[in-house]
């Protein structure tokens, strides 16, 4: 199913919502204003604040709280890629230049950090306070992710439960607050809260392994450049496994490439094919098969409902996708 027609039943509350977030980012200061519209007019897959809108739906309705709360997010999930374009060195983005690409390291962490204060500031003027919390928390979470990735990726012996941690960390828990956003917006309690935080930290992972798996295929159309990941010694899930599967020699060599070759696109796609061949891909798509049958399975406590099958449809996308 194609993400266009997951979104179908929201036409109209996202065409209103994205007429929204391009007022939430708007500045007066001319580089800003440019800088801005750039980011507005390659807008990514916003499967985020879809995930925020069926939430609400799910507990009760999307009201205004709503709409502030998928902008809230998507401006903090829009900063966090253009910061992490620049600690990844990666000049693509969304099938164009990155902004670190076209303006600099400096702009792109000073942009990154004024889209953090306009989430932030959004929060506060409507006394959002709760919204605030859940996402300042998930900030918080995903730069300590980040950063135990780039303190992983210097010593390159990462066992698996330490990547699952660095995943919870810098996608999944934004992911989570989604879930949580989209029920507190919409009234609903603690618990029914909590449960839905759950779910979404369970689809973030799955959504984190297929990003990964992303970072392999040639044939993806995801708009980033290919092997980002291996350039840029991130330990991931097929990975790790190719490792943990090879002979001591084997994965010296392999250690080697990481160490030495990173940047040699040769090596890199040799190391891609190798990966691919030694059933590694299979294996880390086993692992988000099970990251999706939890999620599924939490949801299905809920009573069915339309905005219930729109998730599911959505679950099933985070990991069918191509981009
Ligand atoms: C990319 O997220 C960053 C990760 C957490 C892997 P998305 O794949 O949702 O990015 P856009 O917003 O659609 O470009
Ligand atoms: C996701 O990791 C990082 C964020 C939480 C922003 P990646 O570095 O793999 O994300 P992409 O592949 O660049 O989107
Ligand atoms: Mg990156
Ligand atoms: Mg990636």
């Amino acid at each position: 199913m194609t993400l266009k027609e997951i979104q179908a039943p929201l036409k109209e509350h996202l065409e209103k919502f994205n007429a929204f977030f391009s007022k939430t980012m708007e500045s007066r200061a001319p580089l800003l204003n440019t800088i801005t519209k750039y980011i507005v007019r390659r807008k990514g897959k916003q499967m985020r604040p879809l995930f925020v809108f069926f939430t609400a739906e799910l507990c009760g309705e999307i009201s205004q709280k709503t709409y502030r709360a998928a902008a809230l997010i998507e401006l903090l999930h829009t900063a966090t890629l253009v910061h992490d374009d620049v600690v990844d060195d990666s000049d693509e983005r969304r099938g164009f230049f990155s902004l670190n690409a076209l303006w600099k390291n400096k702009i792109s962490v000073l942009v990154g950090d004024y889209l953090l204060s306009r989430g932030m500031l959004l929060s506060v003027e409507n006394e959002d306070f709760e919204l605030l919390k859940i996402v300042s928390d998930s900030v918080k979470t995903m730069s300590e992710g980040e950063l135990l990735q780039i303190e992983k990726a210097r010593s390159l012996n990462i066992k698996e439960d330490v990547y699952f941690e660095i995943i919870r960390q810098k996608t999944a828990s934004l992911i989570a607050s989604c879930f949580s956003c989209g029920a507190s917006s919409a009234g609903a309690d603690k618990e029914t809260i909590s449960k839905l935080h759950l779910i979404g930290e369970n689809i973030g992972m799955a959504f984190q392994i297929k990003d990964d798996l992303l970072d392999l295929d040639v044939k993806g159309k995801t708009g980033k450049p290919i092997g980002v990941d291996i350039k840029e010694k991130k330990i991931t899930l097929p990975l790790i496994h190719l490792l943990r599967s090879s002979s001591y020699l084997e994965k010296r060599k392999i250690l080697k490439v990481l160490k030495k070759h990173n940047r040699d696109s040769e090596k890199v796609s040799e190391l891609i094919n190798k990966i691919i061949e030694s059933g590694s891909v299979d294996y880390a798509e086993k692992m988000m098969d099970e990251y999706k049958h939890k999620a599924l399975a939490s949801l299905s406590e809920f009573p069915e409902s339309d905005a219930r099958k729109s998730i599911e449809k959505l679950i099933h996308f985070t990991i069918e996708r191509q981009h």
